[in-house]
């Protein structure tokens, strides 16, 4: 069986020819810088920060960025290397089928609607939470706790936004579904946001951030900060979802603020959006991996002092009671006195900015799942376009109802750690492709070349899979679990379709029209 077939570079390029007539080329690292950071600062921050700290780092979880961003940096080189050699528009799918054969593309491909797909329920259900903040600081009204969580959690407190009583259960949550709905009309339509609208919500996000470091360094209490690791001994907190035990040797110490860096790693998610740019970048080459390192290391800076300022406001083991849901606004209402401003415009901001990267996510599934229907992997519901809009809008209903039922069924945790583990997973197939594709194909012409591959390439396989380490045999299983199921399909219905094998060669058309990139 020709499991490792691989596309032919030269149709690629010829697709590439053919969308540069449409796409222009004016992208410099500025913009790419932009374009890393408006895909990167999301919910990870806002949201999966406080959880990290609450349950397994403490205020280490500063510590966790920095490990997260070894990872992500390490793994960007070679990503960066991966999109120079294909300089098009495209994925880690893209690129490894051409350089590593289908069976791996396929396992990519595959993995990365963990990523984008369940990435986008993740920051719905965080969108979820500061929408009902929304409700109660503006209007005093609140969604009942039974509509805004789902049936996997229960109240643990009487007090904030919801005024439940303890051991509410949820049944479905409503508002998270209410945006990716929302999202995905706007997709149909293909109205995605423009540049300038990009532009002004990556300014916003990044004031916020600055905003609150600034402001918010005065009021931290050195006392949350000590010990600054979580220690073994510091007892249990029942939360949502059931019982945290520190003791449990993920949940304290070093190894808890390794676990932490998997859980805030899905805050880096997104800095390889900027691969996906080649096409557009006036010098992919040079520029790529400085679009994506200089956005990662801007983000770093900032999420480690953010985190900094966060876990000095508030004890971290609040963050898994009362500072559970809206984590930053209530962080801000309640330590920094006088800044209820603040809290409001954090909140609004923070509507607006979640909605942007859920819309990229949801965009980067069809987009992807589309060049896999285009090159006969899956069916052809996938690339099926819109008669009028011109986009893929049967697969973006079928998303809308895939990730409905994460957004609105699953608690953010276990959607988050699976998005982590898949994408995690996703890096170490990159770092190990380049590491072997140096080896077995030294001709190919790497405009970009990952620097002193033969340490870059395992250290940063190593520091994912540390992290995917950490998250435990549940993820482990949910992860093996479903790349069983990726099996089954693959076998079962895309080897026996699958144009490359039948020397079929198809126009690959960008899924995306004009419309979306404008
Ligand atoms: N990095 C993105 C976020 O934190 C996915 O929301």
């Amino acid at each position: 069986m020709k499991l490792f077939i691989k596309k032919p570079i030269q149709q690629l390029m010829a697709a590439t020819v053919e969308t540069e007539k449409s796409l222009k080329r004016t992208l410099g690292v500025g913009s790419l810088i932009a374009l890393g950071i408006g895909a990167i600062i999301g919910s990870g921050i806002f949201v999966r920060t406080a959880a990290a700290a609450g349950e397994h780092a403490g205020p280490a979880v500063t510590i966790s960025f920095l490990i997260a961003a070894a990872g992500c940096a390490l793994a960007g080189l070679c990503y960066a290397e991966f999109a120079s050699m294909i300089p098009i528009a495209g994925s880690a799918y893209t690129y490894s089928y051409a350089t590593m054969g289908e069976f791996i593309a396929w396992i990519i491909g595959w993995d990365l609607v963990l990523e984008y797909a369940l990435g986008a329920a993740t920051v719905s259900i965080g969108w979820a939470q500061y929408f009902n903040e929304f409700l109660h600081s503006f209007f005093n009204v609140h969604i009942p706790y039974q509509w805004a969580h789902s049936f996997f959690e229960t109240s643990n407190t009487t007090t904030g936004m919801y005024a439940a009583e303890v051991g509410t259960r949820g049944i479905v949550n409503l508002p998270a579904i209410l945006i990716i709905f929302l999202l995905t009309l706007l997709l149909i339509r293909g109205m995605a946001e423009s540049a300038i609208v990009n532009n002004v919500i990556v300014i916003v996000k990044v004031a916020i951030v600055l905003l609150i470091i600034g402001l918010g360094w005065h009021y931290i209490n050195p006392a949350f900060h000590t010990p600054y690791m979580i220690p073994a001994n510091a007892g249990t907190v029942k939360v949502s979802t059931g019982v945290i035990n520190y003791a449990d040797t993920f949940n304290h110490g070093w190894l808890g603020v390794l676990r932490g860096a998997s859980v805030v790693f899905f805050a880096f998610i997104g800095f390889d959006a900027v691969s996906t740019a080649a096409q557009e970048a006036k010098n992919p080459q040079k520029d790529m991996p400085k679009g994506i390192l200089i956005s990662l290391v801007i983000c770093t800076a900032l999420y480690i002092l953010f985190s900094h300022v966060l876990t000095g406001l508030v004890s971290y083991k609040d963050f898994l009671i009362q500072a559970k849901e809206a984590s930053v606004s209530y962080a801000i209402r309640t330590a920094m006195p006088g800044y209820e401003w603040l809290a409001s415009l954090v909140t609004v901001s923070i509507l607006a900015g979640f909605s942007s990267v859920i819309l990229v996510m949801l965009m980067g599934q069809t987009r992807v799942f589309y060049t896999m229907s285009i090159d006969g992997l899956i069916p052809k519901i996938f690339s099926k376009l819109h008669p009028k809009y011109r986009t893929p809008y049967k697969s973006q209903w079928l998303f809308f109802g895939f990730v409905s039922i994460f957004a609105g069924f699953i608690p953010d945790r276990i959607v988050g750690d699976m998005v982590s583990i898949g994408t995690l997973f996703a890096f170490v197939l990159v770092c190990a492709g380049i590491f072997i594709l140096r080896r077995t194909d030294p001709n190919i012409v790497r405009p970009f070349q990952t620097p002193l591959y033969m340490i870059v390439c395992p250290l940063g396989a190593l520091i994912c899979l540390c992290m995917i380490a950490s998250e435990g045999w549940e993820n482990w299983a949910r992860l093996i679990v479903w790349l069983l199921i990726g099996f089954v399909i693959y076998f079962g219905y895309s080897v026996k379709r699958s144009h490359v094998r039948h020397g079929k060669v198809e126009p690959a058309v960008d899924p995306i029209n004009p419309k979306f990139m404008e």
